[in-house]
């Protein structure tokens, strides 16, 4: 029997439901160390294998190049901390659960990447991840001296090059360099240290070593959440765990399957790459407690703010938008708007088949952002996500729930005994590294 990898996603205070951060069941304390500690001690009481921290490098802009209705309304990008820091915070208070940063390799140099990964994964005790992203906007690419995101080609290429990169400086100390002799007075064994390899890289080499040595899991787990067609390559190559957005079963099944198959053509284990669809749970006490929760979420939804933020994904100025009008020509208009493969197809997907109209599909965007979204009591929910092991279509799962903390206490406290008693989730965890934990179900 599978058990399940769980996974919690959080970028506080915007959650995947746009009104996260105006909820009065919300925690306001997101932008202190507390909020990130109380997180942190519940997913691990939650045996969760890890949390991760999404990140932006600009506040979003909307058409016209301006930032106000993302701050005014809150939008989704309105805060970002450095992941680093607040996953410090956490890694400070557990032992076991698994610490996701995501960092962009078009902008920042190799060198910083790692040593700033690497340093979290000593302090943690071999528990950091690494979750890939090459950035989407051209508000980013500002704030890095460019005029514009390369296109997502360049963006790959580099993205190959700087992990290479990033593993030669993880790996530059042997397993045991530091040797801490005492009585033979020697601190690390110079032998066992090496500079990182010239690769004919056209990104700056990084020649090392780093000022750290080896990690506890060996390096940090990569993960990542490119869905294109270059990105389900990278994936093949680099990743050990995949993080898929989308609504559908069977897309979810299509693309597992296909990344699968590539790992096997590039000589990888499959089993080696963990795929887990992202999911927004409803959780009730009943069936009709479950629906009326997501009612409430649905209700505090403003429906013009929800065009204003789809105008901004797509690039679209809100007042061209005829909320009446079928959503597919739109997202087809702006393909490559958002600059990501994954979420583009799972917009299009969600708008074929249920036949959307634009303030539809905005609606459904300020939701759950087109993932799956199981709603009932922590059994039946239990049902959905055994179904989804079982049929191939996940590992387990990124819990991206609507409310910061509560929906996660939900999870934790009526999802996760529910899948333990099923034998689907751990009742322990086994080992104190992220990449053991990964690999032990
Ligand atoms: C579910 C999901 C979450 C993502 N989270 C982030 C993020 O936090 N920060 C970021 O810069 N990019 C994020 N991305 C973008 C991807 O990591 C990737 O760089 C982008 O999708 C381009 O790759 P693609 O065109 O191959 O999909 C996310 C993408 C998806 C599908």
């Amino acid at each position: 029997m599978r058990q399940a990898r769980l996974v919690a996603l959080v970028n506080p205070p915007t959650s995947q439901y746009a009104a996260n951060w105006s909820n009065p069941l919300t925690r306001a304390d997101w932008l202190r160390g507390s909020f990130y500690t109380d997180l942190g001690r519940l997913l691990e009481r939650g045996r969760f294998d890890m949390v991760f921290l999404a990140d932006a490098l600009a506040v979003p802009e909307d058409a016209d190049g301006e930032i106000a209705t993302t701050l005014r309304t809150g939008g989704k990008g309105a805060i970002y901390l450095d992941p680093i820091v607040g996953l410090s915070h956490i890694a400070a208070v557990t032992t076991h659960l698994g610490l996701g940063a995501t960092v962009s390799t078009t902008f920042q140099h190799p060198f910083s990447i790692a040593r700033s990964l690497l340093s979290l994964d000593q302090l943690s005790g071999g528990r950091a991840a690494w979750n890939i992203v090459t950035s989407t906007t051209d508000a980013e690419a500002r704030n890095h001296g460019l005029q514009a995101i390369p296109d997502r080609a360049a963006r790959y290429d580099r993205a190959d090059e700087v992990v290479q990169s990033v593993i030669d400086l993880w790996e530059g100390w042997e397993p045991d360099a530091l040797r801490l002799d005492t009585a033979g007075r020697v601190f690390a064994d110079p032998a066992r240290v090496h500079r990182a390899p010239e690769r004919n890289a056209s990104i700056p080499h990084a020649r090392g070593p780093l000022a750290i040595p080896r990690s506890p899991q060996n390096r940090p787990v990569l993960m990542q959440a490119g869905a294109s067609p270059r990105g389900l390559e990278f994936a093949a190559r680099w990743a050990e765990v995949v993080f898929a957005t989308g609504g559908s079963p069977d897309v979810h099944r299509t693309h597992r399957a296909a990344l699968r198959e590539r790992c096997r053509q590039l000589g990888r284990d499959p089993e080696s790459l963990l795929y887990l669809p992202a999911i927004q749970p409803v959780l009730g006490s009943t069936g009709a407690d479950a629906r009326r929760r997501l009612q409430s979420l649905e209700d505090a939804l403003d429906a013009d703010e929800a065009l204003v933020a789809l105008g901004r994904l797509l690039h679209s100025r809100p007042e061209e938008l005829d909320p009446d009008a079928p959503a597919v020509p739109l997202i087809q208009a702006h393909r490559g708007a958002t600059g990501s493969g994954g979420f583009e197809r799972s917009m299009l997907h969600t708008a074929q088949t249920e036949d959307l109209t634009i303030r539809e599909l905005a609606f459904r965007q300020a939701l759950s952002q087109f993932n799956l979204q199981p709603v009932g009591t922590p059994a039946k929910v239990a049902d959905e996500l055994e179904k989804l092991l079982d049929s191939g279509a996940a590992d387990g799962f990124v819990v991206m729930p609507a409310l910061y903390l509560t929906s996660f206490e939900d999870v934790v406290d009526g999802l996760v005994p529910e899948l333990q008693q099923r034998g689907r989730l751990r009742e322990e965890y086994e080992h104190t590294t992220l990449r053991a934990n990964l690999a032990s179900p």
